[in-house]
C-alpha cells in the first residue's frame, strides 16, 4: 500500500424523504440558484420538492434548467452569467452527474474576473482547474446513482464546438453536503439504472485492476462493490420498485468514487479517458462507451493485470481452475454480466466499426491521454501511431 492522505468533508443526508432536511443544509439569508437538467426534476416534481424545503430563512430561489447529459460548457458560461448578473452566492444542483459536474464547474468559474468571453473559464478547464484558487459554496441532490459526483471533488464537461470532454478535480467542489433519496431513482428509465450500474462498476475496476499492492482494505472493499453492484443490478432488472435494492445501488455507486477505495492503491483509468471521446465524437452515453471498452482493455492487457484479474475472477465470481482459465472466464463473465444488464459491449453494439477507432486515438493524443494504465514495473506509454496500436488492436477486437 502506498502512502496517501483521505480527505472528504461531503454531508451525506441519506433516506427517503431526506429532502425536506435542505432547510436545514443550505444557509439561512442565502441567494441560491437551483440548477436542473432538461426537465426530469420538474416533471417528477424533485423540483417543487427542493422548492417547498427550501422557502423561509429570507432565501432568495433562482432557477437555471436546462444542463445536458455531458454538460455543455458554453450552457454552464450562461449560469456562470446569471450567477453574476444576481450575486448568487450559493448553488444547488438537483440531477445526476451531469447537473451535479456541470454545478461544480460554475462554482469554480464564477470566481474568475473579468471574463466576459469565457475563455479564462475555457484555459481553466483544460488545465483541470489546477489553478482557481476559489469557489462557490454547493450542496446536491442525486437524481441518479451512477458517478460518485455527489462525493466527490470532480467533474468532467463536453465541449461539443471543440470537440472535448474534459475531467477537472479541485477540493473546493466537495459539496457541502449531498441529499440522496432513492426513492428519486425511481422514476429513471430502466437505461438509465443500468447505465449507472455499469458506470459504478467501470469506476470500482479502475481503481482495483492493476496489479497486487497489498491493500487488503481497499481490495475488499471494492470486491464486495462489485458483487453487490452484480447482485443487485441483476435484482433491479427483475424487481424495480424494491426499495432495498434502490437503496443498496445508491450508496454503493457513491461508494465506488468517493476516493475511499482509491487510497493508496495503483489505478487505471484508460477505460475512462478512452470513454469520453468516444462520447465526445459520438454522443454516445458515459456508461455504455465504458462496458465497450473495459473488456477490450482486460483483453489487452491481461497478462500485465493477471494476478488482479485472476483475484477478481476468485473473490467476486467464484471461479476456479489454473490462472489462466479463471482470466479467460472472468472476463467473459463480466462481459455477459453487461449483457445480461443490456450494456453494449462491442462498438458494433452502438452502430460503430473499426474507421471509430483512428479519430478516437486522434483525439486521445490531442487530449495528452498517452500515457495510463500502472503496471508494478512501469507505466506504459501509448505515444504516437505505434505505440498507440495495442488500443487499437483491441478495440478492432470488438
Ligand atoms: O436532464 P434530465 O431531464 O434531468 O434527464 C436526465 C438525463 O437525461 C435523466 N434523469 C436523471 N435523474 C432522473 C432522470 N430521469 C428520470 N428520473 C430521474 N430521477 O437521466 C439522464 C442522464 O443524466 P446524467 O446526469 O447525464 O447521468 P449520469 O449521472 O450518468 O452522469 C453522466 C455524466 O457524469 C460524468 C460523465 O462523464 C457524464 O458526463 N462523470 C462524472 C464523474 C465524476 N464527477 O466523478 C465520474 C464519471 O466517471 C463520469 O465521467
Ligand atoms: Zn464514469
Amino acid at each position: 500500500m502506498n502512502n496517501f492522505q483521505y480527505y472528504n468533508p461531503v454531508r451525506i443526508v441519506f433516506g427517503e424523504g431526506q429532502i425536506a432536511e435542505l432547510g436545514k443544509l443550505v444557509p439561512d439569508n442565502a441567494r441560491v440558484l437551483i440548477t436542473y437538467g432538461g426537465g426530469s426534476a420538474k416533471k417528477t416534481g424533485t423540483l417543487d420538492e427542493v422548492k417547498t424545503a427550501l422557502q423561509g430563512a429570507n432565501r432568495t430561489v433562482f432557477e437555471f434548467g436546462g444542463i445536458e447529459p455531458n454538460p455543455e460548457f458554453t450552457t454552464l458560461m450562461k449560469a456562470v452569467d446569471l450567477v453574476h448578473a444576481e450575486n448568487i452566492d450559493f448553488l444547488l444542483a438537483v440531477g445526476g452527474g451531469s447537473v451535479l459536474d456541470g454545478t461544480k464547474f460554475i462554482a469554480l468559474t464564477a470566481t474568475i474576473e473579468n471574463d466576459a468571453d469565457h475563455e479564462k473559464a475555457w484555459a481553466a478547464l483544460k488545465d483541470g482547474t489546477a489553478n482557481i484558487r476559489q469557489a462557490l459554496p454547493l450542496g446536491t441532490v442525486l437524481t441518479i446513482p451512477a458517478t460518485g459526483s455527489e462525493m466527490n471533488k470532480g467533474g468532467v464537461i463536453n465541449h461539443s464546438e471543440r470537440h472535448a470532454k474534459l475531467a477537472f478535480h479541485n477540493d473546493l467542489v466537495y459539496p457541502k453536503f449531498s441529499v440522496l433519496d432513492p426513492a428519486k431513482t425511481l422514476t429513471l428509465p430502466e437505461r438509465q439504472v443500468m447505465n449507472g450500474i455499469g458506470d459504478a462498476f467501470v469506476h470500482v475496476m479502475e481503481q482495483y485492476l492493476t496489479y497486487p499492492a497489498q491493500a487488503k482494505v481497499q481490495d475488499g472493499f471494492a470486491e464486495s462493490l462489485l458483487k453487490i453492484l452484480m447482485e443487485e443490478g441483476r435484482a433491479v432488472k427483475a424487481r424495480p420498485n424494491d426499495m432495498d435494492t434502490r437503496k443498496n445501488i445508491m450508496w454503493t455507486a457513491t461508494m465506488a468514487l468517493n476516493g475511499l477505495i482509491g487510497a493508496g492503491v495503483p489505478q487505471d483509468w484508460a477505460t475512462h479517458m478512452i470513454g469520453h471521446e468516444i462520447t465526445s465524437l459520438h454522443g454516445i452515453d458515459h456508461a455504455r462507451t465504458l462496458t465497450i471498452v473495459l473488456p477490450a482493455v482486460m483483453k489487452e492487457l491481461k497478462d500485465a493485470k493477471k494476478a488482479k484479474i485472476v483475484q477478481y475472477g476468485k473473490n467476486v465470481l467464484a471461479l476456479t481452475g489454473s490462472d489462466d482459465e479463471i482470466a479467460d472466464a472472468a472476463i467473459a463473465a463480466t462481459e455477459a454480466f453487461f449483457k445480461e444488464l443490456g450494456l453494449p459491449i462491442r462498438l458494433s453494439d452502438v452502430q460503430l466499426d473499426e474507421t471509430a477507432i483512428e479519430p478516437i486515438l486522434y483525439q486521445l493524443k490531442e487530449h495528452g491521454m498517452t500515457a495510463w494504465a500502472n503496471t508494478k514495473t512501469s507505466i506504459w506509454r501509448y505515444r504516437n501511431a505505434s505505440c498507440a496500436t495495442p488500443f487499437k488492436g483491441s478495440l478492432k477486437t470488438v
